[in-house]
C-alpha cells in the first residue's frame, strides 16, 4: 500500500522515536503470510524466545480460545490456532507493553488504551464472525492495533494533548479534528505509517488509518468497516475510556458495507458487551 511518503517533520520525528518492533514479531508476520512455511518452521522460530512461547501457551489456554483440552507445546498450539491466530497472540503479547505506557494516553485512563485495544480486537472478531467475512484471520489483530497511531501520539506530545482534550471538551471538536487543529494530522495518519514502517499488510494499514471513516478505505473497506463498529461500540461501552467526546456514532455505510442493519447492530452490541466482560481480562494482565 502506498502511505503518503511526504510527512512533517513532527511526524518523522514521532516514528523516530518509536521503539522498533521487536525481531521475533517481524520474523512471525513474513512467516504467517507465506504460504511455504511449514508449522514446524513457525515454531522452531517462535521457540528461540522462551517468554514469548510461554505467554503464547497461557493465553491460547484461556477460555477465550475453547481449547477441547489444555495445550502444552507451541507445535500443538499452532496446529490447533493456526497461523494467523498464532500471530494476532505473538502481536497481543509483544505489543502488551507498548500499549501500556505506565501514563495516561489523551481521552484514556492510565492503562485505559490497552483495555480499549483489546476489547475493540475482542468485537471485531465477534463482528467478523458473524458477518462470515473472509478476512476474518486478521479482525483480531487489526481490533487490537487500530490505534496504535494514537498511542504513538500521546507519548510523543506531551503539552499538546491538553490541547486537544480542550478542543473536544470545550470546542466540541470530533477527535480527528482537535488532533488536525492541535497538530496538524491524526492519529489515524500516524497509525498508517507506523504500520507501514513495520511493514504490515495492507488490511492493518486501511483499519488503522481509515477506521473512523471506514468508506475512505479504498480496497479494504469491508476489514475497515468491521473494526469501525467494533470501536465504537466498545467506546460506547466506556472501555478505558476516560472522555466522553470520544464516544463517536457507527456510520450507516458500514452497516450497509456488511448487510446489516441497526437491529443487528444493538445485538451486537449486547453480545460484545458480554463477551468483553467475561474474556478481556485474560489480556489485560501484563505479561512477562
Ligand atoms: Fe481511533
Ligand atoms: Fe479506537
Amino acid at each position: 500500500m502506498n502511505v503518503e511518503k511526504k510527512l512533517p517533520e513532527k511526524v518523522l520525528r514521532i516514528i523516530k522515536d518509536i521503539p522498533a518492533i521487536p525481531d521475533i514479531v517481524v520474523a512471525v508476520m513474513q512467516m504467517t503470510r507465506d504460504p511455504d512455511v511449514t508449522a514446524k518452521q513457525l515454531t522452531d522460530r517462535i521457540s528461540q524466545d522462551p517468554g514469548l512461547t510461554a505467554n503464547i501457551l497461557r493465553l491460547c489456554n484461556s477460555a477465550y480460545y475453547g481449547m477441547p483440552r489444555v495445550v502444552s507445546s507451541l507445535n500443538q498450539a499452532i496446529m490447533y490456532l493456526g497461523f494467523h491466530t498464532i500471530r494476532s497472540l505473538v502481536l497481543t503479547c509483544s505489543f502488551n507493553r507498548f500499549f501500556n505506557p505506565g501514563k495516561p494516553i489523551y481521552g484514556y485512563v492510565k492503562g485505559g488504551i490497552w483495555h480499549h485495544s483489546i476489547a475493540c480486537a475482542i468485537a471485531s472478531d465477534l463482528i467478523c464472525k458473524q458477518v462470515h467475512s473472509e478476512v476474518h484471520d486478521s479482525a483480531f489483530t487489526a481490533g487490537l492495533l487500530h490505534d496504535a497511531g494514537q498511542l504513538a501520539l500521546g507519548l510523543s506530545i506531551k503539552d499538546t494533548a491538553d490541547t486537544i482534550i480542550d478542543l473536544m471538551t470545550n470546542e466540541n471538536l470530533p477527535e480527528l479534528e482537535a488532533e488536525r487543529e492541535a497538530v496538524g494530522f491524526t492519529h489515524e495518519d500516524l497509525g498508517a505509517h507506523l504500520a507501514d514502517a513495520w511493514n504490515f499488510p495492507d488490511e492493518l494499514i486501511h483499519a488503522m488509518q481509515h477506521h473512523h471513516n471506514p468508506i475512505e478505505s479504498e480496497t479494504q473497506s469491508e476489514m475497515t468497516s468491521i473494526v469501525h463498529i467494533a470501536d465504537a461500540i466498545v467506546l460506547d461501552l466506556g472501555c478505558g475510556v476516560d472522555l466522553e467526546q470520544m464516544k463517536y456514532p457507527v456510520n450507516p455505510n458500514a452497516l450497509k458495507m456488511l448487510n446489516k442493519d441497526q437491529a443487528w447492530l444493538d445485538s451486537m452490541k449486547v453480545e460484545a458487551a458480554a463477551l468483553i466482560e467475561e474474556q478481556s481480562f485474560q489480556f489485560l494482565q501484563t505479561f512477562d
